[in-house]
């Protein structure tokens, strides 16, 4: 059995339980209250996430995985030995293993995540089975500027972001995002990028809606790690997932809902709540091929190809 390797945590990636706790007290103090989705994945919230991508209403996971199993090929041309392939927000890694089979006794492989647990989880069943590969996980958050060991200094690099992950942040802190994204790979540097398409509201609503109530557990499970890192005193019986689709802002949007006026509790602090009111959790965003060429360029980067499923469900796209 091999070592597994060291979780290397970013200085920039301060995920403490106060950085926590000022952004969930911002939040609940907003007139729209809200709260930042990155906080979802948790250990359960990750675990939730896999769940969500076995749904048979949660199309992205099953499209994307077909997509790159198409272009693979294609997309691993251009790797030569020492490179490094980046995953930004890689989670279980399961769609990395369609590159890695193809590369994986040339690169160097980061996946770098907020969710420890995920990442760990990940790390463990990949050194089983690559053996040879170099796996350096990165603890970090990517919306703070990662810079990456000095040793990948002199390295080509190519970023990975599948999920549409992309889609979770409003249309200008994407292209900051993919803007920073570009100084991280550098001059020599390339993303390949998943982005889920607009399409039929109703096919859209029905998979951040699924029947056996995964996606409301994953979007409760926010108020239970409230409670139990931030000393909330949130009632989750008290509140009910909700997702629509906001066709002006051509996004999905979760909140939860509560049905009864009360106050709660974070961080010794009291935040009231109106009957109906909600928590606006998560946003995802869906773009066509056009508009996310035009966000992706004025991010700086030069739109390259493009790879799409049949039913035009789901694109990934090559930046360079
Ligand atoms: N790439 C995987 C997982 C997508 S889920 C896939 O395509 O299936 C989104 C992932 O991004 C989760 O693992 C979550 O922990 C991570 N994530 C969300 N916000 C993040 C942030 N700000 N910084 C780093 N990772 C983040
Ligand atoms: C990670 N992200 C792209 C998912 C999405 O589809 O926006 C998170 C998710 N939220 C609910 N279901 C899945």
């Amino acid at each position: 059995m091999r070592h597994m390797p060291t979780l290397e945590r970013l200085s920039a990636s301060d995920t403490t339980i106060s950085d926590f706790g000022l952004s969930v007290i911002e939040g609940l103090s907003r007139t729209q209250k809200s709260l930042p989705c990155r906080y979802f994945y948790d250990a359960r919230g990750s675990s939730l996430f896999e769940e969500i991508t076995q749904l048979p209403e949660y199309y992205p996971t099953r499209t994307e995985i077909g997509i790159l199993q198409a272009c693979a090929a294609e997309v691993v041309e251009g790797f030569s030995a020492g490179d490094v392939l980046l995953e930004f927000g890689s989670g279980s890694s399961i769609k990395t293993e369609i590159l890695l089979d193809r590369i994986a006794d040339r690169v160097v492989y980061v996946p770098l995540d907020v969710s420890e647990a995920a990442l760990a989880d990940a790390v463990a069943r990949l050194v089983e089975r690559y053996p040879a590969l170099e796996i350096r996980p990165v603890v970090a958050d990517f919306s703070k500027l990662v810079t990456l060991p000095k040793e990948f200094s002199n390295s080509r690099i190519t970023g990975f972001f599948p999920g549409s992950t992309i889609g979770n942040l409003a249309p200008k802190e994407a292209v900051r995002l993919l803007s920073n994204f570009r100084k991280v790979l550098g001059q020599s540097g390339r993303l390949i990028i998943g982005v889920d398409l607009k399409k039929d509201p109703r096919v859209l609503i029905r998979a951040y809606n699924d029947a056996a109530g995964v996606t409301a557990d994953f979007n409760l499970n926010l108020l239970l790690r409230i409670n139990r890192d931030l000393g909330g005193t949130f009632d989750l019986e008290a509140f009910r997932h909700k997702a629509l689709y906001n066709p002006r802002a051509g996004r999905i949007e979760m909140h939860l809902v509560t049905d009864r006026s009360q106050d709660i509790t974070v961080c010794g602090r009291l935040f009231h709540f109106a009957d109906g009111e909600s928590i606006h959790t998560e946003n995802s965003y869906k773009y066509t091929v056009p508009e996310f060429r035009e966000l992706a360029e004025k991010a700086g980067w030069k739109t390259n190809r493009v790879w799409t499923d049949p039913d035009n469900q789901f694109s990934v796209h090559e930046l360079t």
